[in-house]
């Protein structure tokens, strides 16, 4: 079975065994009839690298719904089903007036892998609006609810990566919602300079929507044009002690507090200042308008993904000092 129309990448790679669950009751009985197997779970594939064929049954998720499942006059819960593409679901709560998750518009991806890695951009992150998610665990077919505690999350960090990584399956996620007094977030980057040009001063939650639309189709790559999978790397978190160091050394260096005397690092800035940027080896190469996302022009395969990646981690830590991490799954 080839899944190269199951992830954003597009690169080739088959799978010996798929099937796609719709229900509940199905993905159950699927993980009930398939004990002991290897199984490999597919959300939207918008968040890995297919660097070989996957020797196990690949279940995809395609469980759908979205529906209030409380509210008053100032807030609505939302359970949004794990299959639910993302982009589709904020379009949703923007169109209901439904505020929160309007910075985090155009994100590739399925609502179940949104607590996975805590997905955020332009100053929000999923915890902000997070309730809780339901999810089933692959050797009992139990359905748990996981508190917002219970995920532990942290910067593209849940416990789903970490100690039950492998473990549970994400069914449905429980959103928080405004309904009046929205919180309108413009801080970040260039969200206020989109607004200004556009000549509004009282956004709305469809402005910054929009404006956070903008700035993404202007810098990052449409998947179905050019395979990508967002961010490569992660943005590096450094000691203050090292980064006052480097900082001499290179003036420039953009820089965010990251609390507890660390300091973050854009990584796209450091890959740029290595060279990296726009640069192209066969079908493998680095986004012109935004060095931290790796693309693939056509047929490129995962493993010379993974050589592009590993030589520009190899050339930031030679330069910086600075060991930056994958941020996407490699298969
Ligand atoms: N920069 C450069 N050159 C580049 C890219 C970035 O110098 O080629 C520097 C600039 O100084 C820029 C700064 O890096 O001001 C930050 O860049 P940007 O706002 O594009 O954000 P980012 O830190 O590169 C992160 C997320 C993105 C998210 C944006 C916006 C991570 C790993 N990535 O990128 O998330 O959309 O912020 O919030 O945290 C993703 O996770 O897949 C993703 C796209």
């Amino acid at each position: 079975y080839s899944l190269k129309n199951c992830n954003t990448f597009g690169i080739q790679a088959y799978a010996t065994e798929f099937t796609a669950v719709q229900t509940i009751d199905e993905l159950a009985q699927v993980l009930k009839e398939n004990q002991g197997k290897k199984l490999f779970i597919l959300g939207g594939g918008s968040n890995m690298l297919l660097t070989k064929n996957i020797d196990a049954l690949v279940i995809k998720i395609n469980l759908l719904g979205i529906e209030p499942i409380w509210e008053d006059n100032n807030t609505v819960h939302l359970k949004a089903m794990a299959g639910e593409n993302w982009h589709s679901f904020v379009q949703y709560c923007i169109e209901h007036n439904y505020g929160g998750v309007e910075n985090l518009s155009l994100i590739p991806g399925n609502v179940g892998a949104t607590p996975i890695q805590n997905i955020g951009a332009y100053g929000r992150e999923i915890k902000d609006v997070f309730i809780c998610c339901e999810a089933m665990d692959i050797e009992t077919q139990q359905l748990k609810t996981f508190t917002k505690a219970d995920c532990a999350f942290g910067y593209r960090e849940s416990v789903f990566k970490g100690s039950l990584k492998g473990k549970y399956i994400i069914t449905s996620v429980t959103y928080q919602l405004t309904k009046t007094n929205h919180t309108i977030n413009t801080a970040y980057g260039d969200i206020a300079a989109e607004l200004t040009e556009k000549g509004i001063t009282l956004p709305t939650i469809k402005d910054v929507g929009n404006a956070v639309t903008a700035i993404r189709q202007s810098k990052l790559p449409d998947p179905k044009e050019l395979g990508n999978s967002g961010s490569f790397f992660k943005n590096p978190v450094i000691p203050a002690s090292q980064f006052e160091k480097l900082h001499l050394l290179h003036p420039q260096m953009p820089h965010y507090s990251a609390g507890d005397n660390q300091v973050k690092v854009p990584a796209g800035w450091l890959i740029e200042q290595c060279g990296f940027k726009g640069s192209r080896f066969g079908d493998a190469g680095v986004h012109a308008k935004q060095a931290l996302v790796l693309v693939n022009y056509g047929n490129a395969t995962g493993h010379q993904l993974l050589q592009l990646s590993q030589k520009i981690q190899q050339t930031v830590f030679e330069k910086f000092g600075i060991a930056i991490e994958a941020e996407v799954n490699i298969i």
